[in-house]
C-alpha cells in the first residue's frame, strides 16, 4: 500500500520523505489554509520536494471553471494530480482532464456508487472518506472494501486512495482490504511506529543493560 501525506506543512513532508515513507501527497482547501501559504507557492514546494503525485484541489462550482483551475495547477509541476470534488460537474472536469492525459483525484467520496462514476469518468484516483463516515456511525471501511470488490469485479484501474484517515487501525483495516493508496496526517503515520509493549520492553533492556556496565563505543 502507498503512504501519501494529508498535509500541506512542508516540514512534516520533508521529515517523512526522508525516511522513504512518503509516496505521495494530498491537500486540500482546508489544509491550505492551515500552512497560511499561498496554494500556487507551497504546492510547487511540495513537488519539488516528493517524487509522486501531489493532489491540489480545485474550488470552483462548474465544470468549465472547474478545468480551467485544474489546468493552471497542472502547470506547477508534472507530478500535479487534479483534485476534484465528486459532483456531476466534476465527474465532467474528471472526463475532460484524464482525457488530457492528466492525473485526476475524485474527492469527497462517499459511496460506492459514487466510486463507480468517477472510474468511468476515468479518475486516476478515487478518495473515499473514512473518518468523515465514521463520524455519523457509519462504518468507513465497508465502503473501502465495496469499492475494492466493484472496481476487481470489472478490472477498473483507478486506484483506491483512502482519505480521511483519523487511526492506525484504520491504517491497517486499510492495507487489509486492499486499498491501493492511504493517505493521513504526519502524526498518524509516525504514530505506526509505536507500541506500548515496544517501550516497556525497551526499558527493561536499558535497565539491565545499565546493569552490565559495559559500552559499545
Ligand atoms: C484527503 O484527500 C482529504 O482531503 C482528507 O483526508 C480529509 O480528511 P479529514 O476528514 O480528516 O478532514
Amino acid at each position: 500500500m502507498k503512504f501519501f501525506v494529508d498535509t500541506a506543512e512542508i516540514d512534516a513532508i520533508a521529515e517523512l520523505n526522508d525516511l522513504g515513507m512518503v509516496d505521495g501527497v494530498t491537500t486540500n482547501p482546508s489544509l491550505i489554509l492551515k500552512s497560511g501559504r499561498d496554494i500556487i507557492e507551497v504546492t510547487a514546494e511540495i513537488c519539488a520536494l516528493v517524487d509522486g503525485p501531489v493532489s491540489a484541489e480545485v474550488v470552483a462550482m462548474e465544470a468549465e471553471a472547474m478545468i480551467a483551475e485544474g489546468r493552471k495547477l497542472a502547470e506547477i509541476a508534472d507530478n500535479i494530480t487534479i483534485k476534484l470534488p465528486l459532483t456531476w460537474d466534476g465527474l465532467k472536469a474528471c472526463k475532460v482532464l484524464s482525457d488530457e492525459g492528466r492525473m485526476v483525484n475524485v474527492t469527497l467520496c462517499f459511496s460506492a456508487n459514487q466510486a463507480l462514476l468517477a472510474a468511468k469518468a476515468g479518475a486516476t484516483f478515487i478518495s473515499p472518506f473514512i473518518g468523515r463516515l465514521d463520524d455519523i456511525h457509519l462504518d468507513g471501511m465497508d465502503l473501502i472494501a465495496d469499492i475494492r470488490t466493484i472496481y476487481d469485479n470489472y478490472g477498473y484501474e483507478t486506484n483506491i486512495l483512502a482519505a480521511s484517515i483519523r487511526s492506525v487501525n484504520h491504517v491497517q483495516d486499510c492495507a487489509l482490504v486492499g486499498a491501493d493508496v492511504m493517505t493521513a496526517p504526519p502524526e498518524v503515520i509516525k504514530k505506526l511506529a509505536t507500541h506500548p509493549l515496544t517501550d516497556k520492553g525497551l526499558e527493561q533492556f536499558m535497565a539491565d543493560w545499565a546493569k552490565t556496565g559495559q559500552n559499545i563505543l
